[in-house]
């Protein structure tokens, strides 16, 4: 694997590095194939195209925003496409966009023609901070998050915080619920650091450079450390077992969004956590009051009945990650401390969603 101080690049640095690949590695303009979403297509594309401009001359893929267009369906028409305009496996895909793009556009690349170049230009702090990083890519099946996908590993990684510009708040929150995550799970100076930031420094990019790359690093360091999800990644899901049950469920309900998601799942993990992994009392509190600071403010308020919490156990034991019929969470032993491969009965998760 790529060592990560070579595999992620910021700002102008970035640009550079993308010029001299492009016009050294790649043998023909027809061969690039930027892949947007009709929001990063008016926001983002002009910024690509403003940093390189020959890039006007490649070829554009285009589909509609949301994670509803993440779906085997879409791949199909990307590879149609692919093939109309002659790609070949000499072929490179530029992905702009979110994580639904970067998901997409990797799982693409992965099986056309068994697999072509690609590179990543996340546009959302999520796609900056998760989605992006980490080398998975999918697609949902119906509802069910990411159930068909691959491992893959890009050529390398664009950040640039200016895309943030545009973003919508409520999409900002999102990718600050996974840069929490990553001082919860693995650095307690980190989270320290993130109940510090207020929303408006996104005025200062500098600052977001920082927080983005520290988070992006706790983030490459444990997926370095198992690629493969076979033990330590786990605990990136940390958050992600109600999340993204809530996430599935809540998608068609309230359109929530994969962050929104998260933070809760976060809350009612850490209460988890401390009645069956020794997470304390006032940690316990100090991550509830913390994330629910940031979930007040976007005013995203959710009663979850009786009757959705039965559904909301059923889509869990779906879960791909469950081993042995049973469902797998990691939890906190302490802020920035995490264990995985642990087992909750139902009746615990059912109480988690009445604190
Ligand atoms: N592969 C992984 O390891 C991994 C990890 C975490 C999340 N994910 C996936 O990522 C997805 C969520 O990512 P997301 O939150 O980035 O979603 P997204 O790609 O849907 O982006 C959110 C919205 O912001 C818009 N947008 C993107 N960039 C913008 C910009 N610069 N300005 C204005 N609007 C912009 C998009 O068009 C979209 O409407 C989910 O599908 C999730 O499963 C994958
Ligand atoms: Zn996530």
């Amino acid at each position: 694997m790529k060592k990560r101080e070579e595999f992620i690049y910021f700002n102008d640095v970035a640009y550079n590095m993308l010029k001299n690949y492009l016009l050294h590695k790649v043998d023909s303009i027809k061969n690039i194939f930027i892949l947007v979403d009709d929001i990063t297509f008016t926001h983002c594309l002009p910024i690509l195209f403003h940093h390189i401009n020959f890039l006007k001359k490649s070829n554009l893929i285009k589909i509609k925003s949301g994670e509803k267009e993440k779906n085997i369906y879409t791949c199909v028409k990307i590879c149609k496409n692919l093939e109309k305009f002659k790609a070949n496996r000499k072929s490179l895909i530029l992905n702009l966009g979110g994580g639904v793009i970067t998901d997409i556009g990797g799982f693409v690349a992965s099986i056309f023609k068994r697999g072509i170049r690609f590179i990543n230009i996340p546009t959302t702090l999520l796609g900056m901070v998760d989605a992006a990083i980490g080398y998975k890519t999918g697609v949902n099946l119906d509802s069910i998050k990411n159930e068909i996908g691959t491992f893959y590993v890009p050529e390398f990684l664009i950040i640039d915080p200016i895309f943030l510009k545009t973003l919508p708040k409520k999409e900002i929150f999102s990718g600050m619920a996974e840069m929490f995550k990553h001082g919860l799970i693995a650095d307690k100076n980190f989270w320290k650091k993130m109940n510090q930031i207020q929303i408006d420094i996104i005025k200062n990019e500098n600052e977001w450079s920082q927080l983005i790359h520290k988070s992006i690093l706790i983030k490459q360091k444990i997926v370095d450390k198992d690629p493969k999800e076979k033990g330590l990644r786990k605990i990136l899901n940390f958050g992600h077992t109600i999340g993204h049950a809530l996430e599935s469920y809540f998608m068609d309900i309230n359109k929530m969004i994969h962050g929104i998601a998260v933070i809760m799942g976060m809350i009612y993990e850490s209460w988890i956590s401390y009645k069956i992994n020794g997470l304390s009392i006032s940690d316990y509190k100090e991550i509830r009051s913390t994330l629910y600071k940031l979930y007040t403010i976007e005013n995203h308020k959710n009663h979850i009945s009786n009757l959705e919490i039965n559904k909301l156990l059923l889509i869990m034991e779906h879960d791909k990650k469950n081993e042995k019929n049973k469902i797998q969470f990691s939890l906190l032993k302490e802020i920035g401390k995490c264990s995985y491969n642990c087992q909750v009965s139902s009746s615990l998760i059912k109480e988690s969603f009445l604190t």
